[in-house]
């Protein structure tokens, strides 16, 4: 007998929906909400409206895409946490009322695991245990993962996440929201040695970018004279915006290179003293460009076997949600009607 879950992710700013049936994803909708874009970031209030107009026709076209009628379904996964409480609700409670009107079992699913799962969506699948350096707008982790129900948070951000590292230079630079993608664009044609930005020293396999976004803040107003910590700003408004105009790709490469190396540093350590080998990488993130071919190269110096999700399954997605939701079925880890969302959840 074959298990098809529908799944449903909702926890920021992309309302999802996809059918899973034995571990193969036959669709995998998604509206994204444009109206975050002129605020520079996402309004909690206005995604949850989003969430509401979109969440009927984004099921209903993921259940036509993989043309599955509503009684084939043997369970509702959708994403518990974490996530913007208000955003989660729409989605947690159009499961739940899903689940009630069919009479099929409930599945948590915790969006962390849910990245980290999603390495496990294609034919090539790394083995276990693995690591998983997840990288998303929220979280900057690296996983060990020694089955899909046991995983292990080994290192993490102590401040930023590396998405808001690309996020708020973007900001920085005038670019609009989401700006991780822009920066991605205009590095492929930039310098990445123009400009030099810090490693930060934390010990263990820990990360902090909060000291990469103060140096670049300092770094612009001074016109790049000088990414040192300054009082007084050498540069006025017309030479700092001069200064960006004419070197943003080498900005933006210079940026991303740190932000790359900041991440790949402390996975070679974490490769190193867990001796694993199949390593793979999830997130928002990992759709850089910069970040997938130098964890490719990287992978090759060390012999690695090396895993990265297909570009629709790194963003926010239904389908991760739905193949966590598929191992949680054979496990019968089903939850109950009275289920909540929570905004912050450790695992
Ligand atoms: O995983 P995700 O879709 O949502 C969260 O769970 O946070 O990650 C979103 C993050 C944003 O910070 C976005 O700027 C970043 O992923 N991102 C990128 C790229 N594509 C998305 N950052 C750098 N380069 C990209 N190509
Ligand atoms: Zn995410």
């Amino acid at each position: 007998m074959s298990i098809c879950i529908l799944a449903i992710e909702s926890s920021c700013d992309e309302t999802s929906a996809s059918v899973c049936v034995d571990g193969k994803i036959l669709s995998n909708n998604i509206a994204n909400q444009t109206v975050h874009e002129r605020y520079g970031g996402v309004i909690p209030e206005l995604a949850s409206r989003a969430h509401m107009q979109n969440i009927v026709p984004v099921v209903d076209t993921a259940l036509q895409i993989a043309n599955c009628p509503l009684p084939a379904i043997d369970a509702i996964a959708f994403t518990q946490a974490p996530g913007l409480i208000g955003s989660l609700l729409v989605g947690t409670q159009f499961a739940k009322s899903m689940a009630l009107a069919l009479d099929k079992p409930l599945i948590a699913v915790h969006h962390m695991q849910a990245h980290v799962l999603a390495n496990l969506i294609p034919d090539h699948k790394p083995n276990f245990p693995f690591l998983c350096l997840t990288v998303s707008g929220g979280h900057t982790q690296i996983v060990r993962c020694d089955s899909p129900s046991q995983l292990q948070v080994i290192g993490e951000t102590i401040d930023d996440a590396a998405g808001e590292a690309f996020d708020k230079t973007a900001k920085m630079l005038g670019l609009p929201y989401p700006g991780g993608p822009l920066i991605d664009k205009y590095a492929a044609t930039g310098n990445p040695n123009r400009f030099q930005f810090p490693e930060p020293r934390i010990a263990g396999l820990n990360f902090s970018f909060s000291g990469l976004k103060t140096s670049i803040l300092y770094f612009l107003k001074n016109a790049g004279a000088s990414n040192l910590f300054k009082e007084e700003f050498l540069a006025d408004e017309a030479t700092r915006q001069k200064f960006i105009d004419e070197n943003l790709n080498d900005i933006c490469a210079s940026v991303q290179h740190r932000i790359v190396s900041i991440l790949l540093n402390k996975l070679k350590k974490a490769a190193a003293e867990t001796g694993i080998t199949d390593i793979c990488l999830a997130g928002g993130v990992s759709a850089n460009s910069g970040l997938r071919s130098s964890f490719e190269r990287l992978g090759k110096q060390e012999g690695w076997n090396t895993f990265i999700p297909a570009f629709e399954y790194c963003t926010d997605n239904a389908a991760m949600i739905a193949i966590t939701g598929y191992y949680k079925f054979l496990e019968r880890d089903f939850t109950t009607l009275g289920v909540s969302p929570t905004a912050r959840a450790i695992w």
